[in-house]
């Protein structure tokens, strides 16, 4: 498996793994498939702070990706980050999604952050096996916090530490800028 930087045009790539991940489950709880454009547009603006990896397989093409956002806005959050990873059907079960994750943890420690946090929407068992896979503990339930495809949705939260700091830390560093990008 290849692993490489995501770049703008993976954008319509990524739109066709998510777009049915968004129609058609409850895993994601955005109600509308973003657009290629609009998928361009939030890579574009990831990439200048967070780490965005995708996979390649065997012809080359993009068969999963891995990106990296802020946890919460306010400064003292700013060690923290959430982690999302999706695996195009055809190759999951192949590792793919712990070779992302693992070379997404790589960026983020390098970068500065201290943990990673990861909301599943309960319940998908394979997300909890690969993120408890990769080090991920359980934190608990948010109950009933999204309404879609008819019902109330739980989301779960997993924490992964990925750096402890004895003293007050620098803040995490850009990616663009870490990346020379
Ligand atoms: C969740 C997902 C990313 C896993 O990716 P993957 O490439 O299939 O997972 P991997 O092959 O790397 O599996 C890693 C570990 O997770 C576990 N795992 C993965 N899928 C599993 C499944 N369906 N059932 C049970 N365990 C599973 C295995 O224990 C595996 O351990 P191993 O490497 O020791 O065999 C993939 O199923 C996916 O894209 N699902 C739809 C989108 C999604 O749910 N994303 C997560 C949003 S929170």
């Amino acid at each position: 498996m290849q692993l490489r930087i995501a770049v703008p045009d993976d954008a319509e790539a990524i739109s066709a793994i998510y777009a049915p991940i968004v129609s058609d489950t409850t895993i994601s709880f955005e109600l509308e498939p973003p657009t290629a454009d609009a998928m361009r547009e939030r890579l574009i603006e990831t990439l200048q702070r967070f780490p965005w990896l995708v996979s390649l397989d065997e012809a080359g093409e993009v068969s999963g990706y891995a990106y990296a956002s802020a946890h919460r806005a306010r400064a003292a959050y700013q060690w923290s980050a959430d982690t999302t990873v999706y695996v195009r059907a055809d190759s999951r079960g192949q590792r793919v999604g712990r070779g992302l994750y693992a070379a997404l943890f790589e960026e983020l420690t390098g970068l500065g952050y201290a943990q990673a946090f990861a909301g599943i929407a309960l319940p998908n068992l394979a997300s909890v096996a690969l993120h408890e896979a990769v080090g991920f503990t359980a934190v608990g339930v948010y109950r009933n916090v999204g309404f879609k495809l008819g019902a109330w949705r739980d989301v779960g939260w997993w924490q992964k530490t990925l750096r402890s700091y004895s003293t007050e830390p620098a803040a995490p560093i850009a990616f663009a800028a870490a990346s020379g990008r």
